[in-house]
């Protein structure tokens, strides 16, 4: 594998959702390699001040193009979504580890809450290529934010009841898993860090193998700045870094606190 840092073309930009955006670039050698759960880093401006550089999941991949989802934020999210067809943007990776979807499980399940639905597409279609039963689990603030394009088996869980099942994606999966037989699950979740927090608990209460996308702040995106801690669970560092060690983690490997973003 080989880390790009180069500028590419911008083929489409369109809204997909409320405040929601689907980008797609031209970039043949990152498509080739990228694996299931890795990102990028996005120069989103030229400006020196202040130095604009977000990391973004790889959504999916169309042939030469890769697409990143993204919901307006900040500066950064806000700038990208002006982006149009031609224009250009400076991306560095394919960057961070990967899902364990080669690990041994019977169905993978699926956990997303708001925007940490961007990584799941392009794990959905490698698990599917590999035979593997995908489960997948939405949870969004309203029925406008729902994106469920390049998922499977999806069910939707909306706060105010507009999509769905009423109430949090954990609650329509405790719902679905009380009245289902699954196959040897193992959970594969991204979303805020509240939602995961509950992700694991109650993977750990029920005794299911479980992992962790974190969408923490970071800046450098290469283990330089060191900018991006989680703390472990147990080992010789207390802390681990979430852009070269991550952002993908064992649910065992890692512990939240309250202060981090929800
Ligand atoms: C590995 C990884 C993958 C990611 N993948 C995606 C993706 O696919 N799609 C996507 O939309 N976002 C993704 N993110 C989050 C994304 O990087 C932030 O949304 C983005 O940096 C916001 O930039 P901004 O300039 O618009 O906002 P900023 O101006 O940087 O921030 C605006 C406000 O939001 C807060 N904030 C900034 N970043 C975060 C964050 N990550 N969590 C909580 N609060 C934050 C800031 O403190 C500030 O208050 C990912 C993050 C990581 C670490
Ligand atoms: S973002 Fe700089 S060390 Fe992780």
């Amino acid at each position: 594998m080989s880390v790009i840092n180069t500028d590419v073309e911008v083929t489409s930009n369109e809204q997909v959702a409320e405040e929601t955006f689907a980008l797609r670039f031209h970039s043949p050698s990152l498509a080739g390699q990228l694996l299931p759960g890795q990102f990028i880093n996005i120069r989103v401006s030229d400006a020196v001040e202040p130095l604009l550089r977000r990391p973004y999941s790889i959504s999916s991949v169309h042939g030469e193009e890769c697409e990143i989802l993204f919901s307006l934020l900040g500066k950064g999210t806000h700038i990208l979504a002006t982006k149009r067809a031609g224009d250009r943007i400076g991306i560095l990776g394919p960057l961070g580890n990967t899902f364990g979807y080669e690990k041994d499980f019977g169905t993978a399940v699926i956990v997303a809450g708001g925007i940490g639905v961007a990584p799941f597409p392009h794990l959905t279609r490698v698990l599917q290529q590999r035979a593997i039963p995908v489960l997948t689990f939405l949870g969004a603030r309203n029925a406008n934010r729902v994106v469920t394009r390049g998922l499977a088996n999806v069910h939707v869980a909306t706060d105010d009841g507009s999509e769905g099942f009423h109430g949090t994606v954990i609650q329509a999966l405790a719902a679905y898993l009380d009245s289902h037989e699954v196959d040897r699950p193992r959970l594969f979740a991204c979303g805020p860090n509240a939602m995961l927090k509950a992700t694991q608990a109650f993977a750990h209460e029920r005794g299911f193998a479980c992992e962790l996308s974190l969408e923490s702040e970071m800046a450098c995106g290469i283990g330089i700045c060191q900018g991006c801690p989680i703390e472990r669970t147990e080992g010789e560092r207390k802390y681990a870094l979430v852009c070269t060690e991550g952002p993908c983690f064992d649910s065992h490997e890692i512990i939240f606190h309250e202060h981090h973003h929800a």
